[in-house]
């Protein structure tokens, strides 16, 4: 399980090696091989990350801040030029079909859509207009749209509350379920979802993370999200990727990394034994098994 993440590797769990006789097992809905991104020309961030994320699955890219999860991301959404970012190597699929050179809204289309950090609800807008900009690059109507948002008040019962109050007076979870909300609105097989927990209250990100669970349950749609929050993280995905300064370095299904020592030790903050102590965290580089 603690192989470096190449794609010759992948099959713990999401992929089993079906005989060729099974009914055609689907492929993942997204996979990005060996993929290298470079800021402002020089700048190497991501070096060679492999990843897949199963259809219908939940898979979470694990990791300190500056890891380079949010890369990975952007990355996959086409989202790095506006940061002076480029991928330089590697290839990045949706569906089985290479999607390295689509620009966001096209992706939009074809069902990727990435919830940025930080939530970015327009402010000024209610949290019900904020819901139908998701719905700008659908070509199905208004009824189905209307269906759309009344599925969503379904499993937000909250932003239904609040669906006449401008996003910017509303609480960073409601505006965080507003941003997941939106992204729905644009009837998506795949939700990239970067750090749905950060800056939120422990019972709010656990009402966040049921969300997104019950979306996979309800609609199908797959979610890759990068997350600091380990232990929230590890509950709610069936996979994972431990990403450092932008190398995969373990990855496995999330019962099997909850159980890693290392992942404890340093993801977990539950050292074997003794209370953690500053002298552990000296020790983090020296006793780090799968960089050796
Ligand atoms: N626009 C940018 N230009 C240059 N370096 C960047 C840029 N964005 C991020 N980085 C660097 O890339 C690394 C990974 O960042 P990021 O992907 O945001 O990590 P994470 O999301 O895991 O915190 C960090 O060292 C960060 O400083
Ligand atoms: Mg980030």
């Amino acid at each position: 399980m603690s192989s470096p993440a190449h794609a010759q590797n992948r099959g713990l769990e999401h992929a089993p090696a079906h005989p060729v006789t099974d009914a055609a097992p689907a492929g993942p809905i997204l996979a990005v091989s060996n993929v290298e991104v470079v800021y402002d020309h020089v700048i190497l961030v991501l070096k060679g990350v492999s990843l897949e994320v199963p259809q219908g699955g939940i898979v979470a890219i694990l990791g300190a801040n500056g890891a380079g999860k949010t890369t990975t991301l952007k990355a996959i959404s086409n989202l790095l030029k506006a940061e002076r970012g480029e991928v330089t190597k590697g290839t990045i699929s949706f569906a089985g079909e290479r999607i390295d050179r689509l620009s966001p809204s096209e992706l939009v289309r074809r069902g990727c859509i990435q919830v940025l950090e930080g939530r970015h609800c327009f402010g000024h807008l209610t949290i019900e207009e904020n819901l139908l900009t998701g719905a700008f690059t659908r070509p199905d109507g208004r009824a189905a749209v209307r269906r759309s948002l009344e599925e969503i008040y379904e499993t937000f019962p909250r932003l239904k509350q609040r669906r006449t109050s401008l996003a910017g007076y509303t609480s960073g979870g409601e505006q965080q379920m507003c941003a997941i909300g939106r992204a729905m609105m644009s009837n998506p097989r795949m939700i990239l979802l970067d750090e749905p927990s950060m800056g939120l209250a422990p019972h709010i990100v656990e009402e966040i993370f049921e969300i997104v669970r019950a979306l996979n349950a309800r609609s199908g749609v797959s979610f890759l999200l990068a997350e600091q929050n380990t232990a929230m993280a590890l509950r709610y995905a069936t996979y994972g990727y431990v990403l450092e300064t932008g190398r995969v370095v373990l990855d496995g299904p999330a019962k099997a990394l909850r159980e890693n020592e290392d992942v404890k030790e340093f993801y977990l903050g539950m050292a074997e034994g003794a209370q953690k102590s500053f002298r552990n965290v000296k020790s983090y580089k020296r006793r780090k098994r799968w960089l050796a």
